[in-house]
């Protein structure tokens, strides 16, 4: 449920990005591709590019037709936010 949801900042996201543990946000959206990986229909590689940060313009540039929201909707880990600032 959206309850589980976590806010996560761009300093968390970096710390997602390998093979083994890789999130990606998509407009505003954070997602965990660690088992999609192997099942991109444009390869781990491509993919891999986007690991750890935001994913949203690439993913624009190459097929903005495709859903994301639907596809991986069971791997999505929380939101997007700006990084916390402590004043
Ligand atoms: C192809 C999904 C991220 C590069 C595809 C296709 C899907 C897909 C469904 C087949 C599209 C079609 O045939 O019409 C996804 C999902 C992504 C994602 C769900 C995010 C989680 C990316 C990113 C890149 C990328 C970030 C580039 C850095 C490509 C390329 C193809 C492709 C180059 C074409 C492969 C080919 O036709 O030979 N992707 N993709 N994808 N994807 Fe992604």
């Amino acid at each position: 449920g959206v309850e589980t949801l976590m806010r996560i900042p761009p300093s968390v996201l970096r710390q997602h990005n390998t093979r083994e543990d890789a999130w990606s946000a998509f407009n505003g959206k954070v997602y965990n591709l660690t088992a999609y990986l192997p099942f991109h229909p444009g390869g781990e590689k491509e993919l891999m590019r986007v690991a750890g940060r935001d994913g949203t313009k690439l993913f624009g540039l190459t097929h903005a037709w495709v859903n994301v929201d639907f596809m991986l909707d069971s791997c999505l880990v929380g939101f997007l936010v700006p990084e916390l600032s402590t004043s």
